[in-house]
């Protein structure tokens, strides 16, 4: 089974059609989003409408709550706030249905999905730190478990009740060992490097490849600030961060 596992799209379309292209030549049985389909971009329709043309199994991340009112919006920050209320005029009732749909944490045979952290999923923690992951490790039954939310794509391992942090875009994974991927941003990358980020999971090959690429920043950009959006959130696409 390959799995394509993406996250933190945040209506960034042309970030995600390109990660969707991309996808087309690795032979993607099936497709999971760890959530943040909308906030922040311009086309928020357009990325929910995408996420569910893949079937991509989706689990909520803090801004689909926040744009159907689930979650509480006064502890985002002012250009977050006010992309939020920009996108929750945008979306449709049957959008808003979907997103309202969104459980906080997947799980199958083969692995976790959650946005945040598997303790407390729905206070949306940023799974940062060693300590954090080694609580998230304790409640993991399976041995590997895929994330988002902090845009930054790296992978924390723990062997033997050691933890480490790996930037290797492609590992083996080791039955003796547990794994936390976070597979970074489609459509707003904090880790320095802004290209586009997915990941691809090979149960057969028991491999995870991190992967990046190029889109087009500039008419993301453009879009941005024609919809009025905070210029921010389009100048930051240029850096990464
Ligand atoms: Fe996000």
């Amino acid at each position: 089974m390959r799995y394509g596992i993406f996250s933190d799209i945040h209506g960034n379309l042309e970030a995600f059609q390109e990660v969707i292209n991309a996808y087309k030549n690795e032979k993607i049985d099936k497709y999971l989003c760890a959530g943040d389909i909308v906030g922040y971009g311009a086309d928020p329709n357009e990325c929910i409408d995408k996420t569910r043309q893949l079937q991509a199994l989706t689990v909520a991340g803090n801004h689909d709550w926040a744009a159907v009112g689930m979650t509480d919006i006064t502890y985002f920050n002012p250009v977050a706030e006010q992309a939020i209320l920009w996108t929750r005029a945008k979306l449709s009732d049957e959008e808003k249905d979907f997103l309202k749909s969104l459980k906080l944490v997947y799980e199958n045979s083969d692995l976790i999905l959650v946005h945040g952290t598997l303790n407390k999923p729905e206070e949306f923690n940023y799974l940062m730190d060693v300590e954090l992951a080694q609580v998230d490790f304790k409640l993991m039954k399976k041995n590997i478990c895929f994330i988002g939310h902090s845009h930054i794509a790296g992978i924390f391992i723990e062997a033997k009740g050691e933890i480490s942090y790996s930037v290797q875009t492609q590992i083996k994974i080791d039955p003796n060992k547990k794994y936390i991927v976070n597979v970074g941003s489609v459509g707003q990358p904090r880790d320095r490097d802004n290209r586009a980020s997915f990941c691809i999971f090979d149960t057969d090959r028991k491999e995870v490849y991190l992967k990046r690429v190029d889109y087009s920043i500039d008419k993301t950009q453009a879009k941005i600030i024609k919809a009025g959006l905070p210029p921010f959130l389009a100048e930051r696409l240029s850096t990464g961060m």
